[in-house]
């Protein structure tokens, strides 16, 4: 039977990676993204792949608007059996330290917007009793540096949000994963140099999100290797962590 996916923010280049796989399988697909001709686009190439497809748009910056996001996502197949939430926007660092509206446009985008999503969510899916809620977060949430302490606060707040949410939904039977993405090519780091091996496409770190739900994983760092530099990363000593630049 095709398992009926919401992707909230399809439009980003790892979410509609991820559902390009998801395509070639047959899943039912409901895509939620702001800008609507970038969403029909996305929604007839996966039409073509072999998916069923619902669009809806939403802008996730207005919490108001997202119970009705949710609302429709649920409603498009009956009921939802994974959502994938991949929307998020990375400030820059200086602009949060000196702006306080740009400090709070950061925390609303990658904490408050998708915890509250992920709430509405949970409440579905308990009821349920079965699903699973995927959000992506990232490696920057794992420690705090000075080059974008902002996006990682929000990240990290995230991490511990899904942790308590997974807590709270065991008994449901309902799965929590927190994806973790490393540096990954996509328009919201097109600004950054990308040379170098820590750098990824997509469409790499795509398959590993498809296989993390498939196995109700709970945390994913993708690609793989960022699980042993976040290792060593959160233990290094403060007197070693504060003279590196980054
Ligand atoms: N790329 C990386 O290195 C990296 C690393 C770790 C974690 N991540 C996380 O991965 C996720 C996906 O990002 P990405 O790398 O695929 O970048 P991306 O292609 O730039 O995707 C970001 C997505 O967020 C959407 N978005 C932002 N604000 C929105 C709003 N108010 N309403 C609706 N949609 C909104 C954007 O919509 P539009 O298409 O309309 O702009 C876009 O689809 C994000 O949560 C990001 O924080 C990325």
């Amino acid at each position: 039977m095709a398992r009926r996916i919401a992707i909230f923010g399809a439009t980003s280049g790892i979410a509609a990676a991820t559902a390009r796989l998801w395509a070639k399988r047959g899943e039912r697909l409901v895509l939620l993204a702001r800008d609507a001709e970038a969403l029909d686009r996305l929604a007839r190439e996966l039409a073509a792949k072999g998916a069923q497809v619902e669009t809806t748009r939403a802008d996730f910056a207005d919490l108001s608007s997202l119970e009705s996001a949710v609302s429709q996502a649920w409603n498009a197949f009956g009921g939802l059996d994974t959502a994938f939430v991949a929307y998020g926007f990375l400030p820059r660092q200086e602009e949060t330290e000196k702006e306080p509206a740009a400090l709070e446009e950061a925390i609303l985008l990658n904490f408050t917007s998708p915890a509250v999503l992920a709430n509405m969510l949970a409440s579905r899916f308990e009821a349920q009793k079965a699903g699973m809620i995927a959000v992506i977060t990232s490696v920057a949430g794992d420690r705090g540096r000075r080059s974008n302490y902002a996006y990682g606060a929000a990240k990290g707040g995230l991490q511990r949000f899904l942790e308590g949410l997974r807590h709270r939904l065991h008994r449901s039977r309902v799965r929590v994963l927190d994806i973790r993405p490393g540096f990954v090519s996509t328009r919201m780091t097109a600004h950054l140099p990308q040379a170098g091996a820590l750098w990824a496409t997509p469409e790499q770190v795509a398959p590993s999100i498809v296989s993390a739900i498939d196995r109700n994983r709970e945390t994913l760092y993708t690609p793989r290797f960022w699980r042993a530099i976040l290792l060593v990363a959160r233990a290094l000593p403060n007197a070693i962590f504060h003279r590196t630049p980054w």
